[in-house]
């Protein structure tokens, strides 16, 4: 059974969107083994994004990921990673389909809601970034 990485970002949760997002992923049937409410801190956020040091939009992107508190969840099930990918949509809210989290709700690209890590390895080391193995549930 797979397991990805779900971060609901600044603009969902101050939007008051988190039970949406985390109500459409449950509705795909994957289960929610572990979930937080927490304030990145810069160590963390540059840690979590460090695959994207040096690009234009880095330091902007920390300053925002950290700008107020997260919503971190790790959902598990078959095809946990691609489902939750394919949830999202496109990184770019104007290019997202409708019926897409982005595409119905994500404002740009730089604040488009919803993080779901990229790969079963991603995932991984992403989950173990924000919990203890003794956090999950399964
Ligand atoms: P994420 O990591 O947040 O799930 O998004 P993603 O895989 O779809 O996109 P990725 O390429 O990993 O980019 C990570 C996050 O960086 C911000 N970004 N801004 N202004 C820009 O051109 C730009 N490009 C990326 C977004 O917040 C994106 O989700
Ligand atoms: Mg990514």
């Amino acid at each position: 059974m797979e397991r990805t990485l779900v971060l609901v970002k600044p603009d969902a949760m101050e939007r008051g969107l988190a039970g949406e997002i985390i109500s459409r992923l449950e509705r795909l049937g994957l289960r929610i083994v572990a979930l937080r409410l927490l304030h990145m801190d810069e160590a963390l956020a540059r840690r979590h994004y460090a695959e994207h040091e040096g690009k234009p939009f880095f330091e902007e992107l920390i300053r925002y990921i950290t700008s107020s508190p997260v919503i971190a969840a790790v959902f598990q099930g078959d095809n946990a990673v691609k489902m939750v990918r394919q949830a999202m949509g496109d990184i770019d809210p104007a290019r997202a389909m409708p019926g897409t989290i982005r595409g119905d709700l994500g404002i740009d690209i730089g604040h488009n809601s919803v993080h779901g890590s990229d790969s079963l390895e991603t995932a991984e080391k992403e989950i173990r970034l924000f919990f203890d193995e003794g956090d999950l549930f399964s």
